[in-house]
């Protein structure tokens, strides 16, 4: 069987941090108000002049030295934003050109806040299907240049940032083959479109717009969605919630993260969370998530870990891994 193994991950954050006190100078809000309702304390937001692209690049070199592996063993680049450089070309083959590598191919995968398990789940199958060997799979967003920074029921829940994995295409048989990515789903209704949106575009305004959300409306629907896609997953690979070490969830609101907890009966202490630091990144969060924990060394080779995300569209996934 060929299987799709982690190599190595990595990640990067601007340096600039804005509190939830900040933030309160800008619109009517309080530290109290985004803590309880989020668990959101503090995000990092991007320096003028520092794009997904500068991001990407960052965290894509971060994974490469952590495999061990040179940008030139890399054949595949997908990258996960919804707040690419430029229209196009894909922000991918900026971080491809940065990276200095000219073979391969390179692109972007929009699924908002599901963007990294839908780029991986993309990565897994053409390695699994031997078109590619080694893929960089990596988040970056820059979400706070999409935000209408006088509406305070968005500005106040995301934050900048990248982080990528390298994934390389392995054989494995017999007991071996029980690593790497065990099974992935994925899921849209486009029926939702509108809860979560951004109110522009290159063919219907022709400029970028802002972010738009009918939160309530998305809180009600992300836990069962949640709780449905990962059950599918577990029963692909013929696990059980009992068997996860690390549950590494897409980070929007710590609410939500219980809630989700909760429903399945997963134990909290399971739970890789950072939506305190980071806010929500997006299709960054969960490898900037898995950075982390890695980083501190809770996820160790052999550990079962599951990915899930929820995001505009509506879109949403779920990603088991054998580390
Ligand atoms: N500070 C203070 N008050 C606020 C703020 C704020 N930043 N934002 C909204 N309010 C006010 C509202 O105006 C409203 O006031 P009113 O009752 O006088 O009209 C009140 O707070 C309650 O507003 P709700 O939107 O009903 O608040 P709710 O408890 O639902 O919390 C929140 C809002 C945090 C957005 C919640 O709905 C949520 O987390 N939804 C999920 C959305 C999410 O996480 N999206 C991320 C992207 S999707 C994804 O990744 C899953």
């Amino acid at each position: 069987t060929v299987r799709s193994v982690i190599k190595g991950v990595g990640a990067y954050l601007p340096a600039r941090v804005i509190t939830n006190e900040d933030i309160a100078k800008i619109v009517d809000t309080s530290d109290d108000w985004i803590a309880a309702r989020t668990g959101i304390r503090e995000r990092h937001i991007v320096a003028d002049g520092e794009l997904t692209s500068t991001m990407g690049t960052h965290a894509a070199k971060a994974a490469l030295a952590d495999a061990g592996l040179e940008a030139d063993d890399i054949d595949l680049i997908v990258l996960a934003t919804s707040t690419p450089d430029q229209t196009f070309p894909a922000t991918a083959v900026t971080i491809q050109a940065e990276l200095g590598i000219n073979h391969g191919a390179a692109f972007d995968v929009q699924a908002v806040c599901s963007g990294f398990i839908f780029a991986l789940a993309t990565a897994d199958n053409y390695l699994k299907g031997g078109q590619f060997k080694r893929a960089l799979v990596i988040g970056s967003e820059a979400f706070s240049r999409i935000l209408d920074w006088e509406d305070r029921s968005t500005c106040v829940l995301f934050g900048d940032g990248a982080a990528a994995v390298v994934v390389e295409a392995q054989k494995l048989n017999g007991a071996m083959s029980d690593r790497g990515i065990l099974a992935t789903c994925l899921r849209s209704d486009g029926r939702y479109r509108d809860k979560l949106y951004v109110d522009g575009g290159p063919s219907s305004t022709g400029t970028v717009g802002y972010v738009r959300m009918d939160g309530p409306e998305v809180f009600r629907h992300a836990v069962t969605k949640i709780s449905e896609v990962i059950g599918d997953t577990l029963d692909i690979a013929g696990y059980q919630v009992s068997d996860i070490d690390w549950f590494v969830p897409h980070q929007a609101n710590k609410r939500i993260l219980d809630g989700a907890a909760r429903k399945l009966g997963l134990d909290p202490s399971r739970v890789v969370i950072t939506v305190d630091k980071h806010a929500n990144t997006s299709a960054a969060s969960i490898p900037l998530a898995l950075n982390t924990a890695c980083v501190d060394g809770r996820i160790k080779e052999g550990d079962l870990v599951l990915l899930e995300a929820m995001g505009g569209g509506f879109t949403w996934g779920a990603l088991l891994i054998r580390w």
